[in-house]
């Protein structure tokens, strides 16, 4: 057992925004990552964290993240519970205060999934122990690290590339924005009037890109996007939560579509994410989803690499 994943830095942190992390940070949560891949791969058992227990609170639907937290912790000599929203008492009215002061009692980490950033960080203020972000309407940092990892890995570095993020400015182009400044790459998003990122979100992602040199650009054409991109993201037109304007947003998002033609406008070599769920025939074709370039179910998988670094390291 040797890897970034002994670091004893970031112990007892919280993950609950990219933002919160320096790019020093993202760089050890990365070296972290890679190396529990190498030696899942190897062979080689890794418990660092064995006695501990995990607490998963779901109130959006998940199979990505949710297996790969509990496949991880499980790897990781840990034990995690799947605590359903539908069964706990936080939504009989229990106040979040309430739910983290008796959670931190039995547990050494909280990972939740919800709607409103609001909510983790005060599971997180009132609670003593760990708690991470598995994704709100606002942001979605665990992806955003298994992302950046992924395209580490099929380009051999991150510093100077560009990022295309094609659709919706929502929570995972939100992390994605945030990731990319931290780590010195640029990223261009395009999307239709009206679904911008975030203004503060990007605002304080040009913070930190004005610091590694590189640009963060929103646009409406997306080939203007694309243009010399080494990486382009999707993602679903309709975020959970969103289900109400379905209807409207496939009109909207109509020419957002990463398609064969738009991918052909990219750099060469151009790797494809998606973090999954795809819509396959709306955000992004099935051609593209499955051909060479689509690195996707890589990047499915780099969330138990990811997940297991944010866990070993904090926890
Ligand atoms: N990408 C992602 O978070 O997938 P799940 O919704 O399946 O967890
Ligand atoms: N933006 C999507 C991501 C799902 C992983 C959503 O929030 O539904």
């Amino acid at each position: 057992m040797a890897g970034a994943y002994l670091d004893t830095r970031l112990k007892g942190r919280d993950y609950l925004s990219i933002s919160d992390f320096s790019g020093e940070e993202i760089r050890l949560l990365l070296d972290a990552a890679h190396d529990l891949k190498k030696e899942l791969k190897a062979g080689i058992p890794h418990p660092v964290l064995k006695g501990k227990t995990l607490g998963m609170i779901f109130t959006k639907a998940s199979t990505r993240t949710r297996v790969s937290f509990e496949v991880g912790m499980f790897q990781l000599g840990g034990y995690a519970l799947f605590l359903s929203a539908q069964d706990i008492q936080l939504r009989r009215g229990e106040t979040v205060g309430d739910t983290a002061r008796t959670l931190e009692r039995y547990l050494d980490g909280i990972m939740i999934r919800t709607f409103d950033q609001a909510d983790v960080e005060d599971l997180a203020r009132y609670g003593s122990i760990p708690v991470i972000n598995g994704l709100t309407d606002l942001l979605h940092p665990t992806q955003a690290l298994a992302d950046i990892m992924t395209v580490e890995e099929h380009k051999g570095k991150l510093s100077g590339l560009k990022l295309a993020f094609i659709g919706d400015g929502n929570n995972v182009a939100h992390s994605l924005l945030q990731i990319c400044a931290k780590v010195g790459m640029h990223m261009t998003i395009a999307c239709p009037p009206g679904y911008e990122p975030d203004p503060e979100i990007l605002a304080g992602a040009r913070v930190d890109a004005a610091a590694t040199g590189v640009k963060l650009e929103v646009v409406t054409d997306p080939f203007e996007a694309v243009a010399g991109a080494d990486g382009l993201y999707t993602d679903v037109w309709a975020s959970m939560g969103q289900e109400a304007e379905r209807a409207e947003r496939l009109k909207d998002f109509s020419r957002y579509q990463v398609n064969a033609e738009l991918l052909g406008k990219a750099a060469p070599g151009a790797v494809v994410l998606h973090c999954l769920p795809a819509h396959r025939g709306e955000e992004i074709t099935d051609e593209v989803l499955d051909g060479p370039q689509s690195v996707a179910f890589d990047e499915a998988e780099n969330r138990l690499h990811a997940h297991k670094a944010i866990m070993a390291l904090v926890m």
